[in-house]
């Protein structure tokens, strides 16, 4: 990621906080873009972070604006994946983490910030009820400035600086390809992952990077469809919401960076495209059985969303699309569950094998 250090705030070389994020592999789909009649998809595998997820790119320059500006508490919220990341960075540079999570937070990723070492709260209602979750940032904004901590959110409304980092995703992508791509998928929670993408490409546009701006498309579950909801009945307001999505990192009941990704999604002449949460499991597992690539739900959200734009006609055959997978199959170990139940591990005898 750093790579890209001239298009990030100014971080002296000593005070770079890393653990080698960034660089993901885009790779070209071998079986599910045939199979929707696409010849040019490709997978933007941000699985391969160091914690598992895009979150790194964030947590990272985060890490690093703290180390330079003598700051060694953070106070953050997350569905898990920020969490996790941040956790690691303050594991390898000495920083401290209180972490506040969604009740219902996936085990694999409160465990993944316990084994670093943050102390880690579920919070009744937060992420799901509009109001909790509200009521958590305002608290959180209390404590931080009492207690002289910075308080992280994966955000540009409240994170702008660190917001930055996630942006190197739209960066690599142009180089990966050489040129930008038609159209980019992206999974939408709060709306930040999506408002970077859409920020870096804009960059890339204004540099002479890329030739065309791509449509951006955020994809949302329909029971946290604050952007997409509104988007399909052509509103330009979004709306926040009481959470029924069960996948972990798109339940973001209240607004956070939503309008923005909303106006920016017409900007760009995507489509905003709300999937069920079936459907995005139906999508994980065929990204992880016939790509091969080990995903969470909602790293499998973007393809989802694809694959209901194609339905609906809205993709040429030939166009250039990217997916961004966005966290590891190893955060959510309920749904690769769910991916093997019909599945048994036999224990054999020695000569039962090749009897
Ligand atoms: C794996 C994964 N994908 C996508 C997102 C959505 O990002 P945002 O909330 O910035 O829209 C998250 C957020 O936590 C996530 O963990």
């Amino acid at each position: 990621m750093w790579q890209s250090s001239h298009t990030l705030p100014v971080i002296s070389p000593e005070h770079i906080a890393t653990l080698g994020e960034g660089n993901t592999p885009l790779v070209r789909s071998n079986r599910v873009g045939p199979s929707l009649g696409l010849s040019n998809l490709y997978f933007k595998v941000e699985t391969q972070n160091p914690t598992g997820s895009y979150k790194d790119r964030f947590a990272s320059l985060a890490a690093s604006l703290m180390l330079q500006e003598g700051r060694r508490k953070m106070v953050a919220t997350s569905s898990g994946n920020t969490g996790s990341a941040l956790a690691a960075y303050a594991a390898r540079f000495g920083l401290q983490l209180d972490l506040y999570v969604l009740e219902n937070a996936p085990e694999e990723k409160l465990i993944q910030a316990l084994a670093f070492g943050a102390s880690v709260f579920r919070v009744r209602g937060f992420g799901i009820s509009r109001e909790t979750t509200d009521r958590v940032f305002d608290r959180l904004r209390l404590k931080s400035e009492k207690e002289k901590a910075v308080l992280l959110v994966s955000a540009f409304c409240l994170c702008p600086r660190e917001m930055e980092g996630v942006k190197t995703i739209a960066y690599e992508i142009t180089r990966q390809l050489g040129e930008g791509p038609h159209h980019l998928f992206v999974p939408v929670g709060g709306g930040g992952l999506f408002l970077s993408c859409y920020q870096g490409l804009q960059d890339d546009l204004k540099r002479g990077r890329i030739a065309w701006m791509p449509k951006c498309h955020p994809v949302q579950p329909q029971g946290c469809a604050t952007v997409v909801g509104p988007l399909s009945q052509g509103k330009a307001r979004a709306e926040a919401v009481h959470c029924r999505s069960h996948i972990s990192g798109l339940q973001v009941a209240s607004l956070l960076d939503a309008q923005d990704a909303l106006e920016k999604t017409l900007l760009s002449g995507g489509q905003g495209q709300m999937v069920s949460d079936e459907a995005i499991y139906l999508w994980q597992r065929r990204l992880i059985r016939e790509e091969g690539i080990f995903t969470e739900p909602a790293g499998a959200a973007a393809l989802a969303g694809l694959a209901a734009a194609v339905e609906r006609d809205q993709i040429q055959a030939e166009e250039t699309v990217v997916c961004l997978v966005t966290g590891s199959g190893f955060k959510d170990g309920a749904s690769i569950r769910a991916v093997v139940a019909d599945s048994t591990i036999p224990v054999l005898n020695v000569e039962e094998i090749c009897s």
